[in-house]
């Protein structure tokens, strides 16, 4: 792509410093966190593709940070989210599908016995603490360090407006690390609660790493014994992995999982799943919100689910991203680049070796936007289902270009 201009995408920017603080929040920040030229405002998504406000197409490979898994307006998920909100969507009391989406996820997932929903995946994480908290009796909960579960005074990265009161009772280990697990599981003593832990270890800026069976097993083990709750926070790579759960194939049941972005294929929705242990606890919180009955983002959810299952969705997408894994590591090697790819194929993580200040990262990105490719530079990113061969290809047309210019 040449000439690509962002004048109405800089004019979005200016109005919205006046009335937006920062002039955007969050991981949306993107002035502040993403490389000079980065759109902050997309118009139009559909299939793979976004559209910002310039008329610049891209192939996006973030899929909105993960909510997107079959494709941008994908036609029987947009059907049935449709046909239930000429229904109704949020009205005075739940609606049947409630049920319907509960127990399917409920035949989903071994683990599972009950599920409650919500909306953003913070809900599901606090939920499910609170969960643990009120059936154990106990307080402390064991996190990973550097691990992202939401943005709510327990969990947020930000230290800005956080009491220690909020996070007194967090303890911390490191993903994949039995001994630290261990050390942190003694500082709690008899007043465990839960231990808190994502599919894989997917921090951003960093190498990803796979689960390895000791650890999780050490897990499981520590909650047997001590009666807390293991918590499996899957609102990164729920769906993505597998359709059992994240760590059916270790083995490892969890007592409670967290779910939100791809469950409804952008539709907001979260759900927490919890087996009989954890029940009471369940029953005793005070879970509710405005917007968590909405009925549309649950028949989108059913649907959702259906495909997965029906198309197998975790084989495909392993087969789009070993497709690029490879071609990116024949084109890095061919234009002398050491590129790190680590985690699951199809949530890709792409760090260049010797760049600590992400340079050739964000010169990379920069290089693929102009070209029409969304990419990340320091966070993982995601394919799904409407990431077919094709698409992989055109891909890595775009970047054989990128890393030519790069070597230049
Ligand atoms: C592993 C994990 N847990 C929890 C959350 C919080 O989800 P949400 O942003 O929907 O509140 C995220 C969001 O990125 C996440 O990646």
């Amino acid at each position: 792509m040449t000439n690509r201009t962002n004048k109405n995408d800089q004019a979005l920017v200016a109005r919205a410093k006046a009335v937006i603080p920062n002039g955007m929040y969050g991981h949306m920040s993107v002035q502040a966190r993403m490389p000079a030229g980065y759109p902050q405002f997309i118009e139009r998504a559909d299939g793979v593709h976004l559209w910002d406000t310039d008329g610049n197409r891209y192939i996006d490979l973030m899929c909105a940070f993960g909510p997107m898994l079959l494709g941008y307006g994908h036609r029987s998920v947009e059907a049935a989210a449709d046909a239930q909100r000429k229904q109704r969507n949020t009205a005075t009391a739940p609606a049947p599908v409630l049920v319907d989406l509960a127990e399917a996820l409920v035949r989903q997932f071994a683990h599972a016995q009950w599920c409650v929903f919500g909306k953003n995946g913070t809900d599901a994480t606090t939920l499910s603490v609170t969960i643990a908290r009120a059936t154990t009796g106990k307080r402390k909960i064991l996190v990973a360090k550097g691990a992202y579960h939401g943005a709510a005074p327990w969990c947020t990265p930000a230290p800005a407006g956080v009491l220690a009161e909020d996070r007194a009772h967090l303890l911390h280990y490191e993903f994949n690390n039995v001994a630290s697990l261990t050390a942190a599981a003694a500082q709690a003593g008899d007043d465990l609660a839960g231990v808190v832990a994502s599919g894989f270890l997917h921090d951003a800026f960093r190498d990803q790493a796979e689960p390895t069976i000791e650890f999780v097993q050490a897990a499981r083990a520590l909650c047997d014994k001590t009666g807390a709750a293991l918590i499996l926070d899957e609102v990164r790579a729920g769906l993505r992995l597998s359709l059992a759960g994240s760590w059916a194939h270790l083995g490892v049941e969890p007592d409670i999982s967290a779910w939100s972005k791809a469950i409804a294929n952008g539709h907001p929705l979260a759900a927490v799943l919890g087996n009989d242990k954890f029940r009471n606890g369940a029953e005793q919180v005070y879970a509710t919100g405005s917007f968590w009955f909405e009925a549309a983002p649950m028949a989108a959810g059913l649907e959702t689910l259906r495909v997965a299952n029906e198309v197998d969705l975790p084989a495909k997408l392993k087969a789009s991203g070993d497709r690029l894994r490879t071609g990116w590591h024949r084109q890095s090697q061919a234009a002398d680049f050491k590129l790190r790819q680590t985690g699951p194929g199809c949530m890709p993580m792409v760090l260049f070796d010797d760049d600590p200040k992400l340079e050739t990262g964000f010169r990379f990105t920069a290089l693929a936007l102009d070209e029409g490719l969304y990419l990340h530079p320091w966070h993982n990113m995601f394919l799904s289902l409407a990431h077919d061969e094709a698409v992989i290809d055109e891909v890595l047309e775009i970047t054989e270009r990128v890393f030519a210019q790069l070597a230049d």
